[in-house]
């Protein structure tokens, strides 16, 4: 499958973690990395050339680090004006259809944050209800948040290397059709679990 990332980091300068992901999707065959920020300085999108660029992709995965239990403003406009009515849904908005989306976020907080006794009160996944329904809304297929929490300790905490890893084999498996979206679906995501979702190469 053609897997495109759409990057939104306004301040990649001061990035500690989300420049290395970019990086590691960027090296991958049949991969597309978009850097939205560095496209689209002055939030003006090219609305036709970015519905057109999306024909070509069956995987859209939105990287961006969690900005106020969302994403960053630049992304947000990109929804606004490309997801469009009588393209993406409603009569005749049939062009996204069955294609698979998720988002590809880094957190500020720790995993225990994002739950019900946390200080967050809900998980990370309830806060991205609005890209689900989305998802749903213009007929694809959505997959909870693949995440790093604590994004700015993973580093330090030796984690970035296996999170890293773990984003080259999601996102290799997607490529070579070794992903199991169906179970990835019904089973809570692509965060926990990963080694079970991706299927062993046939020899
Ligand atoms: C404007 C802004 C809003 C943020 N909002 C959140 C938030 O709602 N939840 C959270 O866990 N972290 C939040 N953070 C922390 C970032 O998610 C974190 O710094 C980022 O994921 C680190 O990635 P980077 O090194 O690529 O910048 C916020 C940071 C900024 C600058």
């Amino acid at each position: 499958m053609n897997v495109l990332v759409l990057f939104a980091h306004p301040r990649i300068d001061r990035s500690e973690v989300n420049v290395v992901l970019a990086r590691t999707a960027t090296a991958i065959d049949g991969v597309t990395l978009v850097d939205l920020y560095a496209e689209y300085p002055t939030f003006e999108i090219d609305v036709e050339r970015e519905q057109h660029r999306l024909a070509d992709y069956d995987v859209i995965v939105f990287q961006h680090p969690v900005y106020w239990y969302s994403c960053p403003a630049l992304l947000k406009e990109w929804m606004d004006l490309v997801l469009e009515h009588g393209f993406a849904y409603g009569e005749g908005g049939t062009a996204l259809e069955g294609k698979v989306m998720f988002n590809a976020v880094t957190a500020g907080a720790r995993r225990e944050v994002y739950s019900h006794d946390g200080g967050y009160s809900y998980e990370l996944k309830d806060f991205f209800v609005p890209f689900e329904q989305s998802a749903r809304l213009c007929r694809m297929r959505y997959l909870p948040p693949f995440a790093l929490y604590a994004a700015g300790h993973a580093r330090d905490e030796d984690r970035l290397d296996d999170h890293v890893n773990a984003y080259t084999a999601l996102l290799s498996a997607l490529v070579e059709d070794r992903f199991d979206i169906d179970q990835a679906e019904s089973g809570g995501g692509v965060s926990g679990g990963l080694d079970e979702l991706i299927v062993a190469e046939v020899e």
